[in-house]
Parts: C-alpha cells; sequence; structure tokens
C-alpha cells in the first residue's frame, strides 16, 4: 500500500498529550506495569511521545530499563514509516543512556510491521492512536472480505477506522480503555449501527467524546468529522465536548483537567461541556472537594534514604517527623510508635538554619553530595537540603484518612493526627467531615466502583487510586447523612465492614 491510499494522516503533538494525559498514561505512574497498543504509529506521534513517558516513568519508580520489554506494542504496515520512528526512538533511547544491545531487543520487541486488524496479539492496557482515514468505498474487494471474516462489525459501508476500534476494543483487558481521534461518524449513522450494537452487547460505553470538526488537530488538512472518544466499560459518566476553532492547548489542558476532577466547566470561549450519566442521579453529588473535603498526597524528598531514618539518635528530635509508610500499616492501623522518622528540615515554611541544628548540619554535609545530586537542589541550590515538597506542620496534626496509591480496593486507613504521610499515601482531611465516616462512604463498593471506572488498572487488577481519580469521586453532602446513618457508617469502617457501607451507601445514592 503507498501512502496515498494508507490512509495516512499526522497527529498533533498536543493532541496527542491530550489524549495519553486523559488516559492517566503520564510519567507520574508506574507505567512499567502497563501494556499499550497503538495500533497504526506511523512516524510515531503517539509512539515517541509513549515511549519518553515510560522511560521518565522508570526514572521515577527506579525501574531497570529491561522491564519496559512487553510494555509497548506498535503497529503499522508501512515499512519506510516503522524506519523513521524506529531511528527517532533509537535516538531517544540514547538520551536515557540505554545500551545498545537493550535498544535492538526494545525496537524488535515494540514495532511490528504487520496488519493491525489481523495481527495476533496480546491482551492489553489501552489502546489509543489515530487510525488510518480510509473510506469504504477506497477499500479493495480482498480486504473487505479479509476484515469481514476476523470482525463482527466491518460490512461493505464501513469505512477503516470501524475496524481498528473493533479490533482494539478486542485487544483490552476487562478494565482497558480505548483512545482514538478518529471520525465520529459511527455514533449516529447507518453505517454504525453494528459497532454501536457491538458496544452495547460487550457493556463498553463511550465515556468521552471530544468533537474537534472545527480544531486543527492534524499535520495537513483533512475533512474527517474528527473527535477524541474515550470508550471503556462498565456504567460510566459520560463527558460531551464540542470544541470550535479556537480549541488549543490550553484547553486541551483545561479539559483534561476538568475530566480528572469530575467537574463540568463551561465556563471556555472555545468548547462547550457537558457531563452526562446512566445513572443521572449520581451527578446531583458534588465532588469530594466540592462536600468539603482536602485531599493531596504525601511528602516527595528526591531522596528518601536520606530523608527517612528509622534511627531517632541522627539528628536533633525536634527535626524529626513520625511518617506514615504504606508498608507500615498492619492490620489498617499504623504503629503505635513509629518505624521511621522524616527528617524535617522546614521550620514554618522556611528552610531552618543548620547552624542551629549541628547534628543536621553534620547529617546533611555529610549526604551532600547525594542531596546536590536531586533535580530539585539543582534547580534552588543554595536551598540545596530542601524535600522537594515543603512540610506543612497543619497536616500532620490533623485527624486524617491516608490511601495506598495501590491496591485491589479503595481502602482508607485512619491517622488520628501523630504521622505525616509519605509519598506512597494520599490523604484527605475536613474541617465539616468526621473523616472516620467518609472512611465508611470510601470503604463502600459504591465507591469502589466509581474508582474502577474514574481510574487505570493496572496489571493484576490493582487499581491506582490517585489523587486525579479520587477528585472525581462524589458524595452525599454531610449534612444531608442522618445521624443514625452517620453512625453505622463509623462503625462499618471501624469493624472494616464493607457489606455494611455498601448497603447503607446503596440507599443514600440512591
Ligand atoms: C492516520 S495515520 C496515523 C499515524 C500516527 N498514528 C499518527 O497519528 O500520527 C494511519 C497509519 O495507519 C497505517 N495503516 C494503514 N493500514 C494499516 C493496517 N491495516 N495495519 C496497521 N497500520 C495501518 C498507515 O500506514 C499510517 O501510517
Amino acid at each position: 500500500m503507498n501512502k496515498k491510499n494508507n490512509g495516512c494522516i499526522y497527529t498533533k503533538q498536543w493532541v496527542v498529550d491530550m489524549m495519553l494525559d486523559l488516559c492517566g498514561y503520564t510519567s507520574e505512574n508506574n507505567l512499567s506495569l502497563m501494556t499499550i497498543v497503538e495500533p497504526s504509529c506511523g512516524e510515531g506521534s503517539f509512539v515517541i511521545e509513549i515511549v519518553d513517558r515510560l522511560c521518565k516513568s522508570c526514572k521515577k519508580y527506579q525501574i531497570e530499563p529491561l522491564k519496559m520489554l512487553g510494555c509497548i506494542r506498535a503497529y503499522d504496515i508501512d515499512k519506510d514509516a516503522l524506519a523513521m520512528v524506529r531511528k527517532t526512538v533509537t535516538e531517544l533511547l540514547g538520551k536515557y543512556q540505554i545500551e545498545q544491545a537493550l535498544v535492538n531487543n526494545l525496537l524488535y520487541d515494540w514495532f511490528r510491521e504487520e496488519d493491525f486488524i489481523e495481527a495476533n496479539i496480546d491482551k492489553a492496557d489501552l489502546v489509543i492512536g489515530n487510525p488510518p482515514y480510509i473510506r469504504a468505498t477506497d477499500i479493495s474487494k480482498e480486504l473487505r472480505r479479509a476484515y469481514s471474516k476476523a470482525l463482527d462489525t466491518f460490512t461493505m459501508g464501513t469505512d477503516m477506522y470501524i475496524a481498528f476500534m473493533e479490533k482494539g476494543l478486542k485487544t483490552l483487558n476487562e478494565s482497558g480503555k480505548l483512545c482514538f481521534i478518529c471520525s465520529d461518524r459511527w455514533q449516529k449513522n447507518q453505517s454504525g449501527v453494528k459497532f454501536r450494537e457491538f458496544l452495547k452487547n460487550n457493556d463498553l460505553y463511550l465515556s468521552f467524546n471530544c468533537q474537534m470538526h472545527d480544531v486543527e488537530a492534524f499535520e495537513q488538512d483533512v475533512t474527517a468529522y474528527p473527535s477524541i472518544s474515550l470508550i471503556q466499560r462498565g456504567m460510566s459518566e459520560k463527558v460531551d465536548i464540542t470544541c470550535n476553532s479556537t480549541f488549543d492547548c490550553v484547553s486541551a489542558k483545561k479539559i483534561v483537567d476538568n475530566f480528572s476532577k469530575g467537574i463540568c466547566d463551561t465556563d471556555s470561549k472555545s468548547f462547550n461541556y457537558i457531563i452526562s450519566n446512566d445513572n443521572q442521579k449520581i451527578l446531583d453529588f458534588p465532588t469530594i472537594e466540592e462536600a468539603g473535603i482536602s485531599m493531596g498526597i504525601g511528602i516527595a524528598t528526591g531522596k528518601d534514604a536520606v530523608f527517612i531514618t528509622e534511627d531517632p539518635n541522627v539528628v536533633e528530635e525536634d527535626r524529626l517527623v513520625p511518617l506514615a509508610y504504606a508498608r507500615d500499616i498492619k492490620d489498617y492501623h499504623f504503629p503505635a510508635k513509629p518505624i521511621k522518622w522524616l527528617i524535617n528540615p522546614w521550620e514554618n515554611g522556611n528552610l531552618v538554619k543548620l547552624d542551629e541544628y549541628p547534628k543536621l548540619r553534620n547529617y546533611f554535609y555529610e549526604h551532600e553530595d547525594e542531596l546536590k545530586g536531586r533535580h530539585v537542589a539543582k534547580k534552588y541550590p543554595d536551598k540545596w537540603f530542601r524535600t522537594i515538597d515543603k512540610l506543612n506542620t497543619e497536616l500532620q496534626r490533623q485527624e486524617k484518612l491516608l490511601i495506598r496509591d495501590m491496591s485491589n480496593m479503595t481502602e482508607p486507613i485512619y491517622e488520628d493526627g501523630h504521622y505525616y504521610p509519605h509519598h506512597n499515601l494520599y490523604w484527605m482531611t475536613s474541617d465539616i467531615w468526621d473523616v472516620e465516616i467518609l472512611g465508611g462512604i470510601l470503604l463502600s463498593d459504591v465507591v469502589y466502583k466509581m474508582m474502577e471506572q474514574n481510574s487505570v488498572k493496572m496489571r493484576g487488577g490493582v487499581i491506582r487510586n490517585q489523587a486525579q481519580y479520587l477528585r472525581k469521586l462524589r458524595v452525599p453532602q454531610y449534612s444531608s447523612i442522618s445521624d443514625e446513618d452517620k453512625v453505622n457508617l463509623k462503625k462499618a469502617f471501624r469493624d472494616r465492614d464493607r457489606t455494611k457501607a455498601t448497603k447503607i451507601c446503596e440507599r443514600l445514592y440512591g
């Protein structure tokens, strides 16, 4: 197939970024735990960004580069385009100092010169890309016959992208997501009937639809009625966006932000934003922050080996803050006495004067090279012993719920105001809520189902409880919960009685 009839139109970088962000494929996550498929990679608009994010993520989580094998599958039938993308990716991997033998292995593993529709593919967590633009009338008889055999929804009238959507969706594991920028004609026209039925029969939903007919999303001009469509399993909120020609990367960031928080902010000249839900009632509930709950992630130090200690004599006593660390949680409780301490260089929002703390001073100077090698120290050389985040003394003293990033269920843990959360825990506090009552709600299957829809699932069915997904949770207003339900939710939380918490929540959420 030559370039003229292989439906080749390349996607702009900011659109690629928007789609990857939307799916949670960001280097903040441990991407070595995910498998992503690009079905028609061309010269690599998506795949180059994917490789970059994967490398960054491995660096952040200190994962050896070998583990990147199996994380990406990129297909194309265009030899020249594949040669081009292989070359660019080789250069990119070189920048991450990956040795040549491994680069060769990765290229061999990641790239396939193969017809995506006919390829035999292992299940994936994410299928993302921009499938070829080939109209029904331009597809040869032979190809149509072959694809009709391989697929359920490919008929005489269907354009090529439908074949890619069906095959892509069949490639997903149970909790996987597909995100394509392609024509949205299938959503309404006759040739999309079979595909729409396929979605319904397989419990698949369009959860995000960003109509970009008037947006310059591609490197070439194209009249293809493009939309960014995110399809996933299970009941879900649907976000419908219509963009106008002023839509750009700034609006894209705003949309991704809205989507991750589950908020409907239509205050934009560039797009119109509507949220709907099969269970429309859920939208009557405020998001967790609207309901008066603050949340965030624990402290990142940039060098845990230096800033976290199990020896309470290493620096002055008042420089030690008991640290809530995910692995120290036993039976949903933190240890009665601290196991780990954070060595705290902060006081009232400023760095302490080292001369006033001789032990602290010696300790930091002993580790000077390690501390100065951190990105944050290079950025602020005169503050070379700072942690990445500042310490918020107030947070330590507050009653809070702490939630591990990765777990099979949403598992809030109560902390009564002694420990400071490490970066491997998310925290929630409130001036309005008794946090143990909130704990009862978060423990329920009702909330777990919301989390499942919102978050990215990793291998082994583990969900990510990241702030961006937690923020999308909707909870009842505290004042609307009866005293009896409050007592029972608190008891269910203390007893870790998920069944009881679920029963109450099913009633509260209607
Ligand atoms: C619209 S371009 C998209 C390229 C890239 N994903 C991007 O967004 O910049 C479509 C690509 O699909 C490829 N293609 C066409 N038919 C294919 C098939 N059956 N299997 C895999 N790739 C195919 C073309 O060679 C082309 O590179």
